[in-house]
């Protein structure tokens, strides 16, 4: 099948690998000339595992191609992906101008009937807007045909999701064109769900928002561990064993980031909102989130008293391990936190050290050396639940910090660990551990 994928960010270039991966001829379009000069020298423009070796492979069989031009992106293409960003408005509703943009393009580009799949994640409805869009733009004699297929992928473990997720959700106007997208995403061998464009439009949101949610309540349930002295993480073992609630999406931390749980909450808030239903459920689970970013500093500054001059190390910057990505990161929340209560903030991440200072609105020091930002801190906190962090033996915090107090965000280690390296630890909705040699 000959297709085109418009938007080469990162549903969009994962998109349009993983489909000339099993066999599709690809061209991505990007209006960015210069992202397209580094694709076409194979360089891939995000960071994820896997991504770069595959792209290679199908841009040296010419199955994998990018342009700038949409007139010659579009060219014969049967079926076009919209896979451009949706960001978030002031009000906290999706902003579809890029979709709308994409859509005026394809029409006034194509040459004959095609299907037009939207991969972006947009409000229920969208579908059908696009369409008039296009059926006012096209030339006459033309059709174009409209699918919703989302995307599921998460940020580091893309090609694996697509490879081996749980479901294909495709939303078709008719069953036809349900058909032709079945047989494109056949050979991923991935069961199919085929429903109407609305459905297939809330299937994602209401993801999404439900497991944002699960994120919430074991963060809620861990601040009352704390309170009654239980282990969340027990905890969330004997509930995950009941097959009805799972164990995925029940691990305690410092709150959900990244590019899509916190837009696509509050999207569906607004959008519920616009339609006179008040979201209160879901609102409450972003409440809660915006909290949880928090513990660690009400934590330190409760340790503490003050937190001036003190020297703390904050190990991870981006949302999640595996990505470069700090978009909503709780980073962001407690290191101009920290500045402004007068610490002295060194920050230390693997792959994302070089990002911080265009998202840190702070001053802060950055390396990729872990024991440079350990040496003689005052604290630790940790943000990012890297391997390498949760590999490293407690003891090592003892070894170069002035005084070894941890608090971690992630629940990175075993509280008996921590108690044999005689550290002072603070971790989310697990017992303290206060060694009375640090006291
Ligand atoms: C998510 C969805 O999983 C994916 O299906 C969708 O297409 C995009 O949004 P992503 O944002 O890449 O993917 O990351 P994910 O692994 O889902 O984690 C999201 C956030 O939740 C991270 O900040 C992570 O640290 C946090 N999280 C996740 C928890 O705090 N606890 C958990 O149990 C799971």
């Amino acid at each position: 099948m000959k297709i085109a994928v418009i938007g080469t960010g990162y549903v969009g270039l994962v998109t349009g690998v993983a489909l000339s991966e099993i066999g599709h001829q690809v061209t991505c379009i990007d209006i960015d000339p210069n992202k397209v000069a580094e694709l076409n020298q194979g360089i891939p423009t995000i960071y994820e595992p896997g991504l770069g070796e595959m792209m290679l492979r199908n841009q040296s069989a010419h199955r994998l191609f990018f342009t700038d031009q949409h007139e010659k992106g579009l060219d014969g293409a049967e079926v076009i992906y919209i896979a451009v960003g949706t960001p978030q408005r002031a009000d906290g509703s999706a902003n579809l101008q890029y979709v709308e943009q994409a859509a005026r393009d394809i029409a006034n580009n194509i040459r004959k009937s095609v299907i037009v799949v939207i991969k972006s994640t947009v409000p229920v409805g969208t579908n059908l807007h696009i369409k008039k869009i296009m059926n006012a733009n096209t030339r006459p004699g033309i059709q174009v045909r409209i699918a919703s297929n989302p995307e599921f992928l998460r940020e580091g473990s893309a090609i694996h999701d697509t490879f081996r997720g749980d479901r294909i959700i495709i939303g078709a106007e008719d069953r036809e064109t349900a058909d032709v997208l079945e047989e494109i995403n056949a050979p991923f061998g991935i069961p199919v769900l085929k429903t109407d464009l609305s459905s297939s439009e809330m299937i994602k949101y209401a993801s999404n928002a439900f497991l944002a949610t699960k994120i919430s309540f074991i963060n809620e349930i861990a601040n009352l561990c704390e309170k009654l002295g239980a282990d969340v993480e027990e905890v969330s073992r004997g509930m995950g064993l009941d097959h009805r609630i799972g164990m995925s999406f029940l691990r305690a931390g410092i709150g959900y980031g990244g590019s899509c749980f916190p837009k696509d909450t509050n999207a569906l808030v607004q959008l519920a909102g616009n339609h006179h239903h008040e979201f209160n459920l879901l609102k409450s689970v972003i409440e809660v989130n915006n909290h949880q970013q928090r513990v660690l500093v009400e934590k330190m500054v409760a340790r503490f008293g003050s937190l001036k001059g003190k020297r703390v190390a904050v190990l991870g910057l981006a949302f999640k391990p595996n990505t470069d990505d700090l978009r909503e990161s709780p980073a962001l929340v407690i290191i101009p936190k920290l500045v402004e209560l007068g610490a002295e903030v060194i920050t230390y991440d693997p792959i994302a050290a070089n990002q911080g200072p265009r998202w840190i609105n702070a001053p802060a020091a950055y390396t990729k050396n872990i024991a440079k930002a350990l040496k003689d801190a005052d604290c630790a906190v940790i943000v990012t639940d890297w391997p390498d962090i949760k590999r490293m033996e407690p003891e090592t915090f003892a070894y170069f910090m002035k005084t070894p107090i941890v608090f971690d965000g992630r629940n990175c280690y075993s509280i008996a660990a921590v108690r044999k390296a005689r550290i002072e630890y603070y971790s989310v909705g697990r017992p303290d551990v206060v060694p009375e040699v640090i006291r």
